[in-house]
């Protein structure tokens, strides 16, 4: 054995000469965690490292060539200061959300930065190719590292008392992320902490037998334990909603999709990293999987799970008037079939977590959307009584619905339940691919009637939801879909009728909109077709049939205010002008070259919260005997923002400035239930909870001062002072009598959205807020090869209020890259995609501008009058692609993702249209 010498971070490490992956012993050897990895396989960046200089992927580079090599990671280039303008950057430009590929941009662009401090705009996208971001569809973080030598000083001063709605202020968790500092998954486990492997089915559809695992643990020193279903304590199931619950930590005796666990092997460190799963002792007997929607309805199918007869979940729908009728009455009736894939979250940071027994407690630190739900479900797998778990959620290197359900977590529980030591686990790439949630595959049918003039009469709509093997979030899409259908436009008659079906596949979950970007392509295709039959622009066609106040949507809701549809319509209007004319110029050119340029636009709604079912969120909020505020906010953060919004939020309703207060972040001990980051609710629910904690507190801080109600607070030092009148009043905090968290006061809110729940026929409230907008998609189609182009995206929406337009511009433009991704190149093919490398998602080049517009309505219950953003950014991306594309050839594309032979095949139909 000989060692290996080489410098990291200005210091010489000695390592054993080996094949190992540099970023395992930054990582494990070194505890350098900032370097991430979300693949180990070349394909992601999250692990870039400068290697003499140069940006290279730690996880690609073998310790065994490193002698004499200089290795510099973030946590060099933050601690030499270095990078420190590119920081102040970032956290200015909100470049980082979630901050998992943070690490791999920071040091990439260093490396960039190094040989020119001016990059231009290509050069940063050169630079910067190797790293891949799922938040922020790259434009806040090309314009960080285009502006680095000239960001602004750190001490800044915030917005002044009254001020923070509204402000561009940097995310109140941002230092952490730039620094390489903030504590993923993976990144906290104690050192010496058992590992788990998970053994799972390589197969979409098996029964199995396990072998002898008593000898299985003897004869393999190191191996801790093996668990199986037989090792639970408690309930061997799990699921988001209790009613439809049907998940099993492990399988019993068959394993319903590929991925699927069985069992978990759990040893020391040194042994589970060469653990060789192939080994482990289970019989598989493959059975004949169901794989399509229509083999699952086919009669004589095998039932996935007994009692959902013809592998029906459940199904939804929403009437309003005589459909029959007014399609019958209708001058012009259209119809199509449209069809969407699997499609993969490739958030960055594969789930990963460690939970440790504390006397007779158990705490879960892990990647999760959801502790509260957390927490009661692992309580229930181990049959514990409510409260023995505490749930401490990690930073989440991004989510968008699919860390909702539990992944690792009950793993890690059991075994650290039952062993009484720390347990972590970290999935691989392919673990997480294969085994945790997707977007529903769909399959939608619609017909939709106007009159010759272009009014709307009519929609029926039809959509089959692939719910996979376990029900997850099936159950809410199939409810959700028929509520959203008919997009925000008025109709004398509307059916839409949603199922959701079993399969062999991947667990269908929740993924950024719940099914509504899936019935939007249909929604929004056919429009363009109908807006072509009857002769009116496409743009002026959506204007005239755009819902507004006071006209009910397909549930009867009337909306009092705050319906901007509209005027998110209107705003596209000069740009949808300015690049129709840009086309036409384009196409019309003999240097069109085989190319030509489309124009598409779509619109959207989408209801924030849960539907027609409660939906509370708690704050709480108190003030310290050393003067400063403490915000006990429960809403996960994972990228978009409600720790900041939160803040701006509380600082405004007390009446403080935002540097007054301390933000805490989920813990589910001391945060009370803010509910799930889901459904684009947390603004607007959790923000709602936050303003009345605020108002509340802000009540007790003006009597402890006996100031009136419209009385200055300023807090200094640990006084509370009162500006009140012409007159000031000061208490002196440390003064008075505090509870065991050093409150002298407190105040706890809930808001829950006013909803109703739907009748028979889908009639009611199903969502107390609904967000708005509409997207404009620009692009160049190759002729020949198919290919399309993306040049420019214009998003308009519907905020209601910009708490922070900054973020905001974040989500839109990290939707609109996800959306471009689902419409032209996503698509997850069980067994065959599940890697970053056959799984492509857009990288830096492929995303291009997107022009974000924001509409400020003013919600009659939004905090502030804000609303939820997070989802709606998503939802008419691809439609307004496949709309672009059609314009651009002539014909559409109605099975998304459009490759370049479904691109092809829409040319040859258009040519042949003529
Ligand atoms: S972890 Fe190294 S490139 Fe993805
Ligand atoms: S901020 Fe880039 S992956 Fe989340």
């Amino acid at each position: 054995m000989t060692l290996v010498a080489f410098e990291v971070n200005g210091s010489v490490v000695e390592i054993l000469r080996s094949a190992r992956r540099l970023s395992e012993v930054l990582r494990e050897d070194l505890r350098l965690r900032a370097t991430k990895v979300g693949c180990d396989a070349g394909d992601c960046g999250a692990c870039t490292v400068l290697l003499d200089g140069e940006a290279v992927s730690a996880c690609m580079t073998s310790v065994g060539r490193l002698d004499g090599r200089r290795v510099q990671t973030l946590e060099g280039l933050d601690a030499s200061g270095e990078i420190e303008g590119l920081q102040r950057s970032f956290l200015r430009h909100g470049a980082a959300q979630c901050g998992i590929c943070t690490p791999g941009m920071l040091v990439s662009a260093a490396a960039l930065l190094r040989g020119t401090s001016e990059p231009s705009e290509q050069e940063v996208r050169d630079g910067l190719g190797g790293v891949l971001c799922r938040c922020t569809g790259y434009g806040k973080i090309i314009a960080a590292v285009m502006s680095a030598s000239d960001a602004e000083p750190s001490d800044a001063p915030g917005p002044p008392a009254g001020k923070a709605v509204g402000a561009r202020v940097p995310r109140v968790d941002g230092l952490p992320k730039v620094r390489g500092t903030d504590v993923f998954g993976d990144d906290g486990a104690p050192a010496g902490a058992l590992v788990a492997h998970v053994i799972r089915s390589p197969f979409h559809r098996a029964s199995f037998e396990l072998g002898d695992l008593g000898n299985f643990v003897a004869s393999n020193p190191g191996v801790a334990a093996v668990f199986t279903a037989a090792d639970i304590p408690g309930r061997n199931r799990f699921g988001v909603i209790p009613a439809t619950a049907d998940q099993p930590v492990f399988a019993e005796g068959e394993a319903r999709f590929r991925g699927e666990a069985v069992a978990m092997v759990v040893g020391e460190p040194s042994v589970m990293s060469a653990f060789d799963a192939a080994r482990f002792p289970v019989t598989w007997q493959e059975l004949e999987p169901i794989m399509t929607m229509d083999d699952a309805v086919a009669d004589g199918a095998h039932l996935v799970h007994r009692g959902r007869e013809g592998n029906v979940l459940i199904r939804g729908n929403v009437r309003r008037g005589d459909v029959d009728r007014a399609l019958d009455e209708a001058d012009v009736v259209l119809e199509g079939e449209f069809g969407t894939g699997f499609v993969e979250h490739a958030y960055i940071e594969p789930e990963a977590g460690y939970a440790e027994r504390v006397g007779d407690r158990l705490e879960v630190q892990a990647t999760t959307q959801s502790p509260h739900l957390d927490r009661e479900e692992l309580e229930a797998v181990l049959g514990l009584q409510p409260g023995s778990v505490r749930i401490l959620p990690t930073a989440v290197g991004g989510g968008f619905g699919s860390k909702l359900d539990l992944s690792v977590q009950p793993y890690v529980a059991l075994a650290a339940w039952l062993l009484e030591q720390p347990v972590r686990i970290a999935y691989t790439r392919p673990e997480s691919m294969m085994s945790t949630t997707k977007r529903h595959p769909s399959r939608m049918r619609v017909r939709v009637g106007a009159s010759r003039e272009g009014r709307l009469l009519a929609m029926d709509f039809t959509g089959e939801f692939d719910t996979g093997a376990y029900a997850s979030w099936g159950a809410t899409v199939a409810n959700r879909v028929p509520v959203h259908a008919g997009g925000p436009y008025r109709y004398d008659a509307y059916r839409a009728r949603t199922v959701a079906i079993h399969t062999n596949g991947p667990v269908s979950g929740a993924f950024r909109g719940f099914g509504v970007p899936q019935s939007t392509i249909a929604q929004e295709c056919i429009f363009d077709e109908l807006a072509d039959a009857v002769g009116i622009d496409r743009l002026e066609f959506r204007l005239a049939n755009a819902i507004s106040t006071g006209v009910p949507t397909v549930t009867g809701q009337v909306f009092a205010g705050g319906v901007g549809f509209r005027d998110c319509l209107e705003a596209l209007r000069p740009h949808w002008l300015r690049a129709r004319e840009e086309a036409a110029a384009f196409n019309a050119d003999e240097g069109a070259d085989g190319h030509r340029r489309g124009v598409g636009l779509a619109g959207m709604w989408y209801g924030c919260g849960n539907t027609a079912l409660p939906n509370p969120s708690t704050i709480r909020v108190g003030l310290r005997r050393d003067g400063r505020v403490s915000l006990f906010q429960g809403a996960v953060d994972m990228g978009q923002g409600p720790n900041t919004v939160m803040t701006q939020i509380c600082a405004d309703a007390i009446g403080v400035e935002m540097s007054s207060i301390d933000t805490l972040g989920a813990d589910t001990d001391t945060t009370p239930d803010a509910g799930k980051s889901s459904a684009s609710r947390q603004t607007f629910v959790s923000g709602n909870a936050t303003y009345l904690a605020g108002l509340e507190l802000r009540g007790r801080m003006l009597a402890l001062a006996g100031a009136s109600e419209d009385a200055h607070l300023e807090l200094d030092d640990g006084r509370l002072i009162a500006h009140d009148r012409g007159r000031t009043r000061t208490v002196e905090l440390a003064g008075l009598a505090s509870d065991a968290e050093g409150l002298v006061a407190h105040a706890v809110a809930t808001f829950d959205p006013p909803t109703t729940p739907l009748d028979e026929d889908g009639q009611g409230i199903p969502y107390a807020q609904f967000g708005f907008g509409a997207h404009m998609a620009e692009l160049e189609v190759d002729l020949g090869l198919g290919t399309v182009s993306p040049i420019r995206v214009t998003a308009a929406h519907d905020v209601g209020r910009a708490v922070n337009p900054t973020l905001i511009e974040g989500q839109i433009e990290g939707g609109v890259a996800q959306g471009l991704g689902m419409a032209l190149m996503e698509e997850y093919v069980p067994g065959v995609s599940e890697n970053l490398h056959d799984y492509l998602i857009p990288t830096i080049g492929d995303v291009p501008e997107i022009v974000s517009i924001l509409v400020e309505s003013g919600d009659p219950i939004g905090p502030y009058g804000a609303k939820g953003i997070g989802e709606h950014a998503l939802v008419p991306t691809a439609p307004a692609v496949l709309n672009a594309i059609r314009d651009a050839v002539g014909a559409g594309v109605r099975r998304i993702p459009a490759t370049p032979d479904r691109v092809l095949a829409a040319i040859a139909e258009g040519a042949r249209a003529g």
